[in-house]
């Protein structure tokens, strides 16, 4: 069996590739990796890597993290500026055993001195939708926060090794330092080869209060399929919030097992791509259904053709 499942639309062209490797027997961690590099380097995605959306002083800060599901190891980088590809460097981040979680200059440096691609990630088009976006502020009183899709994945291979990965340029305006759930183990990503792994997406302050993407793991260890503990941690924790702490921003998790079985379960509209041997492989739109279910459709081309549109509208 082999399988790849990531969160949003944006990913699909890199499951695409993923899929590819995944046939001819790659390492799950080589082709998970080519499927997140694919995302960070397409410019019109504003919440991953080149073309993201700065912090509010108009710089891009990155997180990104990746790990190996038969070793446990964990590298990732938070903050990181200046660098083409931080899933890259959070990779690499994972073969040390000391200092493999980096933050800020630390990891820009370490990316630089390892010989990573330095590239200025603000497009022209982020500057000017942060420009705007300072404008209106000052003009209103909109709240400055908006956009936190991070691209996050779960992959299996053909051996049955696996690997869960997260990519993000974290909340739009964001004040400087800020770190999200994407580079946090147990918050943004946890995979276990002999479990399964999850990926999450959504608001990281949110997020990581519930540790959701180990809480799905732990239920799939306890035997849950991947939808049930999806669904059973996605939406008692998004009760639990609300009652406890008001209100629950959004998010929305994936999940597979190291049999190539997925789900997904999420508190707002929600697309992500799934790509697996002899079976699935597309885009889906998922949606919170009755009594902590999750509805999912295959995204229609009206959707696709509207969202085409959107990310490339003039500024
Ligand atoms: N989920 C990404 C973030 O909140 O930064």
């Amino acid at each position: 069996m082999w399988g790849i499942i990531a969160t949003w639309r944006m990913a699909h062209d890199g499951v695409l590739a993923a899929k590819k490797m995944l046939e001819a027997e790659a390492f799950a961690g080589d082709a998970m990796e080519t499927a997140i590099k694919s995302v960070e380097d397409y410019p019109f995605y504003k919440s991953v890597g080149y073309g993201g959306l700065p912090n509010e002083n108009g710089i891009l800060e990155m997180d990104a993290a990746y790990m190996d599901g038969d070793t446990f190891a964990i590298g990732a980088v938070a903050g990181i500026t200046d660098v083409a590809n931080p899933i890259s460097v959070a990779r690499k981040l994972s073969h040390d055993k000391f200092n493999s979680f980096r933050v800020g200059d630390g990891a820009t440096q370490y990316a630089m001195l390892e010989g990573f691609e330095r590239k200025n990630m603000l497009t022209e088009r982020a500057k000017k939708i942060w420009e705007k976006r300072c404008e209106e502020i000052a003009k209103t009183n909109l709240s400055p926060y908006d956009g936190h899709d991070t691209v996050g994945m779960v992959c299996l291979d053909k051996q049955a090794r696996m690997t869960a990965g997260t990519s993000s340029s974290g909340l739009f305006m964001k004040k400087k330092g800020r770190v999200g759930d994407s580079p946090l183990s147990g918050s943004g990503f946890y995979v276990d080869a002999e479990v399964g792994g999850a990926a999450a997406t959504g608001l990281g302050e949110d997020l990581m209060k519930g540790c959701l993407s180990y809480e799905i793991v732990r239920l799939m260890a306890a035997g849950l399929t991947p939808q049930q503990a999806c669904d059973k941690a996605v939406y008692e924790f998004a009760d639990t919030l609300t009652r406890r702490y008001g209100k629950a921003g959004a998010f929305s998790l994936v999940a597979m097992n190291n049999e190539g079985a997925w789900g997904v379960a999420t508190n707002v509209e929600f697309t992500f791509s799934v790509a697996v041997k002899d079976g699935t492989c597309g885009i889906f739109m998922a949606n919170p259904g009755p009594d902590h279910t999750t509805l999912i459709q295959p995204i229609t081309q009206e959707w696709l053709d509207a969202y085409e549109k959107r990310i490339k509208a003039p500024v």
